[in-house]
């Protein structure tokens, strides 16, 4: 039995319907990421299961009983919201104790249970400080000892580190995780930054206009996405029809394709990432070949990225620096076979 479950929820602001019949289930332990562009209602499904809002149907479910009405301070649930500040005017101490006081949890336990929580997001000694005294990276981790110190039962993030640098944001990620794994809380962790996500994650929820079009593993996700959507979110870059002709699969331009991920089927919607399409001389002979002219090339460090016409429509193209292909050149580009995904096409 899932430790959450979202079912048929449908929610919005007044007359705007963000979630339309959406259903998550989340098992217990695990870490969950929603992932999607921004305003497709990652916040809206968040602010439900914490319990700001309610859904105008559907229900939600927490350990086998109904929540959907229970109100936010009677779910034992801890948030860290991108603006969820700090309170200016207390100490790092008081801070994180503001949840154990509030549950009248005796002084001595909670001087305990502070003291350890702070210990393990590596602020000993800050107890003292005001958050005008810290770093923003030290304030986020205050952040995160107070929404943890009172054992929440289930742990919602939304955005916590989007007002961080790239590097602290690597840090701190990893941190979460590891905390996260030290306590065994179960946790939703909303982004719309795709490698924070993967990084972290059990399982990832791709959002789009207010559905989920995949959940599955950072892994699965990557390897074969099921959606064109999905695939755009994870860099695919190059798409192409393919259709079954006396048992091949073929370009609308004719050319035959070997593809090891073949399955039954007639019509399908091919992908490819640029890093996985090759460029060879006009006259090379290679497997799984396009003709195509050099329309841009653009230096990106230790690749070239060529955009490239093809028969089929333009393909973006990695390559390492090496020969290097004019703006003009014919060239013939080599798909890769076994990085082809197919993905039902829709008509
Ligand atoms: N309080 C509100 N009143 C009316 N509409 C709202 C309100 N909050 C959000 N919306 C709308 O609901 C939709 C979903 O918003 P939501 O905040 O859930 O998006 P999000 O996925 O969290 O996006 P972001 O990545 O930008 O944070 C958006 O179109 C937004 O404009
Ligand atoms: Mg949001």
């Amino acid at each position: 039995m899932p430790l959450l479950e979202l079912k048929n929820i449908t929610a919005g602001y007044g007359k705007n319907i963000i979630l339309r019949d959406f259903n998550l289930q989340v098992e217990r332990g695990q870490f969950v990421s929603l992932l999607g562009s921004s305003g497709c209602g990652k916040t809206t499904t968040l602010r439900l299961i914490a319990g700001f809002s309610e859904p105008n149907a559907g229900s939600i479910i927490f350990d086998g009983r109904d929540i959907t009405h229970v109100p936010l301070h009677k779910r034992n649930f801890g948030f860290v919201f991108q603006s969820y500040a700090l309170f200016p005017h207390m100490t790092v101490f008081d801070n994180v104790a503001f949840g154990l006081k509030m549950r009248k949890v005796s002084k001595e336990e909670t001087k305990r249970r502070v003291m350890e929580m702070l210990a393990l997001v590596d602020l000993n000694g800050f107890e003292k400080r005001y958050p005008r005294e810290m770093s923003g990276g030290q304030r986020q981790r205050v952040a995160l000892a107070r929404a943890m110190v009172i054992r929440p039962d289930l742990m919602l993030f939304d955005e916590p580190l989007s007002n961080l640098d790239a590097k602290l944001r690597v840090k701190m990620r990893v941190e979460i995780r590891r905390i996260q794994q030290e306590l065994g809380f179960t946790a939703i962790y909303v982004t719309h930054d795709q490698e924070e996500c993967f990084a972290i994650s059990d399982q990832v929820a791709i959002m789009n206009q207010g559905v989920i079009e995949q959940m599955d593993s950072p892994a699965h996700i990557f390897n074969g996405p099921k959606t064109e959507f999905i695939a755009h979110f994870v860099g695919f870059e190059n798409f192409f029809d393919l259709t079954r002709q006396n048992g091949s699969l073929t370009t609308a331009s004719g050319a035959v394709m070997a593809v090891a991920s073949d399955r039954p089927g007639e019509r399908f919607k091919a992908c490819i990432r640029p890093e996985d399409v090759q460029i060879h001389p006009a006259e090379a002979d290679v497997p799984n070949a396009l003709p195509g002219e050099v329309l841009v090339t653009t230096f990106l460090g230790r690749n070239i990225q060529y955009n490239v016409r093809t028969p089929v429509g333009e393909f973006a193209v990695k390559a390492e620096q090496g020969n290097v292909y004019s703006i003009g050149s014919g060239v013939t580009l080599s798909l890769i076979a076994n990085k082809i995904i197919l993905i039902d096409s829709k008509e």
